[in-house]
């Protein structure tokens, strides 16, 4: 943080990690960002896939610590609508909306197309049984991966991971370089994964895989990755 800092990110619940914050941890969050006058924008694209631990969106909380926030929330991944484009922004008051507004028609952002609004009614208010469908499915599809993982593949190592269909590898046992790790899990495995240089430095040795695909393919994937001996 320096003095020109306006404002914190949150990525709630975290992005590529899988961390659920406690609400706990985001009143203390509340607090810093408080006590230093920071903005926070609060990205919680991911909330409805929270498998374990309790979702707290920032918003429940930011009122009684007095702190100003930007809650960002959008269909795209729970509906799989990304293409629509569109997405909600909880502001904190009409003042705030106009300045976010007036900076989002500078842009000329196209926020306003034909299928946004119908689209986000459709998918919050009328698919609830088709979201508990793909819910369970990608539950499972976690569950089986990890539990692969642990019981099966020595050279990877998981963190836990609460929310969201992404799963964050540890690939430090494979003693390869970065780029050697994305190319092999691209050329033996058969997936394309995100590289955790991608999301920063600490993210070195790791990768992202996203969990949201046929069983099938997940299995076909592990099972070569299985069959590699990459253990000293
Ligand atoms: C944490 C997070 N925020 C935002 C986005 C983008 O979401 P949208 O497609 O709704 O703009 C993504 C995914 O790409 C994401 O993982």
């Amino acid at each position: 943080m320096t003095n020109r800092t306006k404002a914190f990110l949150l990525c709630n619940p975290h992005n590529p990690t899988g961390t659920v914050w406690t609400e706990q941890e985001l009143e203390g969050i509340c607090r810093f960002c408080k006590a230093h006058e920071l903005l926070i924008l609060s990205d919680e694209a991911h909330y409805d896939f929270v498998f374990h631990g309790q979702h707290t969106m920032l918003r429940k909380i930011v009122e009684k610590y007095d702190v100003s926030s930007v809650t960002m929330i959008s269909p795209g991944k729970s509906f799989n609508v990304a293409g629509v484009q569109t997405a909600a922004l909880l502001v904190d008051g009409d003042t705030m909306k106009k300045q976010i507004m007036s900076r989002m028609n500078a842009m000329a952002y196209p926020f306003e197309h034909a299928f946004a609004e119908g689209v986000t009614i459709g998918a919050y208010m009328e698919s609830e049984e088709w979201f508990e469908e793909v819910y369970r499915y990608i539950k499972e599809n976690k569950e089986m991966t990890v539990q692969y993982i642990r019981e099966n593949i020595p050279h990877l190592r998981v963190p836990e991971s609460e929310a969201t269909y992404l799963l964050w590898v540890d690939c430090s046992a494979m003693k390869m370089t970065d780029e050697e790790i994305i190319e092999f899990w691209k050329n033996e495995c058969g997936i394309i994964p995100s590289g955790g240089l991608e999301f920063g430095e600490a993210g070195s040795q790791y990768v992202r895989l996203n969990l949201a695909c046929p069983k099938k393919i997940l299995l076909r994937v592990l099972e070569n990755m299985k069959k590699k001996d990459l253990t000293d």
